[in-house]
């Protein structure tokens, strides 16, 4: 059991490992929360640029990370009441959290809000850092993996049914980059906890993942409900 006062599954792994989407149905086959911990550094960029501070200043943007008001509301992002969701969705949105997250002081400011996430009956938590930094005596640790192939072929597919105009090539480069930056920063770098289990998502379906994904979670004492 977690030291938490509800149980916690981490999912980890870069850029289009695919760990949205399988989170979320592991948060319902398991009827727990969702934590999207990468919407809440998207908003950290989003307001950093719209208030013109730049990335360099860590103590402007932790302020912003420390006085935010955000919602999820039905899979839905709410900054001060005002749907975010397809702003922080781009790509753009995507290499500026990268950016934000690089700094330790918005880091710590995000860490607590990340932890009171851990409510009855249970989290499901997606990020990079999760098993390692925020929830580091979680239950079930999974970290997802794919090649960056795979991976950019997803985030194009995704963006691409969410109305954006994309390029694949473009794409590649930026989570190339943007995969290169998280696991290279100091704090909190994107890697796999030391008793993460890693599955290489490359040639899997949704649900060869989430069966999978369900059966260590089921492993670690946990129970799935019947549905
Ligand atoms: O998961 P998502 O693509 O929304 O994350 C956007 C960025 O936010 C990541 O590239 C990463 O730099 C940062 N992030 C992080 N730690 C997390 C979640 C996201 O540093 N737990």
């Amino acid at each position: 059991m977690s030291k938490y006062s509800s149980p916690v599954v981490t999912l980890d792994g870069p850029s289009g490992s695919g760990k949205g989407t399988i989170s979320l149905r592991i948060a319902d086959a398991l009827s727990w929360h969702y934590l999207d911990s990468g919407a809440l550094y998207r908003i950290v960029g989003l307001i950093a640029s719209r208030t013109s501070i730049p990335f360099s200043d860590e103590a402007g943007v932790s302020k912003i990370a420390r006085s935010m008001q955000v919602e999820f509301i039905a899979g839905q992002v709410f900054l001060e009441g005002e749907p975010v969701e397809d702003e922080i969705r781009t790509e753009q949105a995507g290499n500026r959290a990268s950016q934000v997250a690089t700094l330790p002081l918005v880091r710590s400011a995000l860490l607590e809000w990340q932890r009171q996430c851990a409510k009855p009956p249970g989290l499901v938590a997606d990020g990079r850092d999760m098993g390692t930094v925020v929830f580091p005596n979680a239950t079930c640790k999974i970290f997802l993996t794919a090649t960056a192939d795979a991976r950019a072929q997803r985030r194009f597919n995704q963006l691409r049914l969410k109305g954006f105009d994309v390029n694949i090539r473009q794409l590649f480069e930026e989570i190339t980059e943007r995969d290169r930056r998280d696991a290279e920063r100091k704090n909190s770098p994107l890697v796999p906890a030391d008793d993460a289990i890693t599955i290489d998502t490359t040639k899997m379906s949704i649900e060869q993942v989430s069966d999978s994904i369900l059966l260590h979670i089921q492993n670690s004492g946990l129970t799935i409900p019947d549905k």
